[in-house]
């Protein structure tokens, strides 16, 4: 076992930063956390048939609480920098509440919430950084100008280094301002010290800054020029980025998570603010891209996010990726179940949360109905749908295979709804996912019937997979490209 740093947790990261993250152990941080958008973000796809009603991801709503008030309190009586936030908090206050319109309007100071719960999260963050560290912040136009004042305060005004403006096109039904088509990254260094690796991320000069260099030496009589010589190497990047496009341009890295970030923007990160075997950090991993690029780039890598769903989609998106470097050295996972004990437990104590964990881990596209925990409403037998690309006689199929996750008793009923569950929605084949002394009832209902999984294969109709085969990863019975679907590549 090798002693590279290859770490995904599932929590709050407030949490997972304070207990598990040594003090000063990290090189790089990139954050992209929820924007305060007031926004429900939903898993994974666009619905496009309106069959299921897709699951959240996340909620990026807040509210002021009681909570707040007590720490808000107690953030002024401590000593720098968290006075100065709790200002900035009360400042976004009042700002929210003249913006309220005299009580029209319900008063949430939701930024104010937010902000407060950012700012604790970014002094953990602070704590376990190197003294030589990079934090990158990744915001937009919702919180930003708040957010710059939050890091001036955390990080000191003297080591900001950049906001960087990510700008992109795409379509737009404003029809009172321009479409906002940008996103900031507000980058700090921890102290002086703090590397920048500005010739790992040299990229071409324009075509008019070399034509003018090239004529530059050329001088015609009575005229004087200053002769700049660009650099071979090529240019240091400006401090916006339009040559990295939106993430619908990187087709072949798309895992359907809502707020995906594209490779090549981390990579660029990652190369500018830290070195090969570093270790890089992001408390709020989505999909997992941060630690996609990191491993691509030869850096260690820490993931944290509060999802179940990603965590287990970051840990797919990893072992598809790089099967021959994490079986080498293998992935540490904290706060998800391990093994059959820890998963019974989950399933006792939250079954909807269950149903997401196991909906992650075995790779679906596509969640089912049902959206928040404790909603009695049907989910249609439709816990969650892995989509196929199947070749027959020359042609490809995009083929449904409906997943459906049983915590409890698996009755011979439950098996003939999941096979009535595919024939209703035109899927190939269902997969009942229980605990192993249920598989019995599934195999004796199950009928032998088969489905023509291209190349004269024959997978069966309905298939029954038990918990500890998905602790053991071993693949469904299914076609081979089954195991090959998350497959984001790096962009050249
Ligand atoms: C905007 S997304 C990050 C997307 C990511 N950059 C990517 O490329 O996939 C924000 C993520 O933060 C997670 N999150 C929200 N609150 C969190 C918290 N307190 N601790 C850790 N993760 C959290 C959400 O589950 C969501 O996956």
């Amino acid at each position: 076992m090798s002693n590279t740093i290859r770490k995904l947790y599932r929590g709050d990261c407030l949490n997972i930063l304070r207990e598990y993250i040594q003090p000063e152990s990290v090189d790089l941080i990139y954050l992209d956390p929820p924007f305060n958008s007031n926004a429900r973000y939903n898993l994974p796809f666009a619905d496009k048939n309106k069959e299921y009603a897709p699951v959240e991801a996340f909620v990026d709503t807040w509210t002021w609480t009681a909570d707040d008030d007590a720490r808000l309190a107690e953030f002024k009586q401590m000593r720098d920098p968290r006075p100065t936030l709790a200002m900035i908090v009360e400042l976004a206050q009042r700002i929210e509440q003249m913006g309220a319109g005299g009580g029209r309007r319900k008063r949430t100071n939701s930024l104010a919430s937010y902000l407060l719960n950012m700012a604790e999260r970014l002094l953990v963050m602070k704590r376990v950084m190197k003294p030589t560290a990079s934090i990158y912040l990744h915001c937009d136009w919702y919180a930003s100008h708040y957010l710059k004042a939050v890091m001036d305060a955390i990080f000191q005004k003297e080591h900001f280094r950049n906001e960087i403006v990510w700008c992109y096109t795409g379509p737009s039904n404003t029809k009172r301002w321009f479409p906002r088509k940008h996103d900031s990254i507000l980058f700090y260094a921890n102290s002086k010290l703090s590397n920048f690796r500005r010739d790992d991320v040299r990229i071409p000069y324009s075509e008019s800054s070399v034509a003018r260099t090239k004529y530059g030496n050329n001088p015609t009589e009575g005229m004087t020029f200053t002769v700049r010589v660009n650099n071979p190497k090529g240019k240091i990047p400006e401090d916006w980025w339009s040559d990295i496009h939106a993430m619908k341009s990187y087709r072949n890295e798309i895992l359907g998570y809502p707020t995906q970030k594209p490779l090549a923007l981390l990579e660029r990160i990652i190369k500018a603010s830290s070195n090969a075997g570093d270790l890089v950090l992001d408390p709020f991993c989505g999909c997992g891209t941060t630690v996609h690029a990191a491993e691509q780039l030869n850096r260690q890598w820490i993931g944290i996010d509060i999802s179940r769903f990603s965590t287990e989609l970051m840990r797919q998106r990893i072992l598809s990726n790089f099967p021959a470097r994490v079986l080498a050295s293998g992935i540490d996972l904290v706060g998800l179940p391990e093994n059959v004990q820890d998963a019974r437990e989950l399933a006792q104590a939250n079954p909807f949360e269950f149903e997401k964990w196991v909906c992650g881990r075995i790779g679906v596209n596509k969640m089912g109905r049902r959206k928040q925990p404790g909603d009695k409403g049907a989910d249609g037998g439709i816990d969650g749908e892995i989509i196929l690309p199947v070749v027959r006689e020359g042609k490809v199929y995009e083929e449904s295979v409906v997943v459906q996750v049983k915590g409890g008793n698996v009755t011979p009923d439950s098996v003939k709804a999941l096979s009535e569950t595919v024939r209703r929605v035109q899927a190939v084949a269902g997969v009942m996912v229980c605990f192993t002394e249920q598989m019995g009832t599934v195999e004796n209902q199950r009928s032998r019937e088969t489905w023509d999984g291209g190349f004269g294969r024959q997978y069966p109709v309905i298939q029954g997979y038990s918990v500890n085969n998905l602790l053991i990863d071993k693949p469904l019975n299914l076609p081979p490209q089954y195991g090959r679907k998350r497959s984001g590549r790096i962009s050249a």
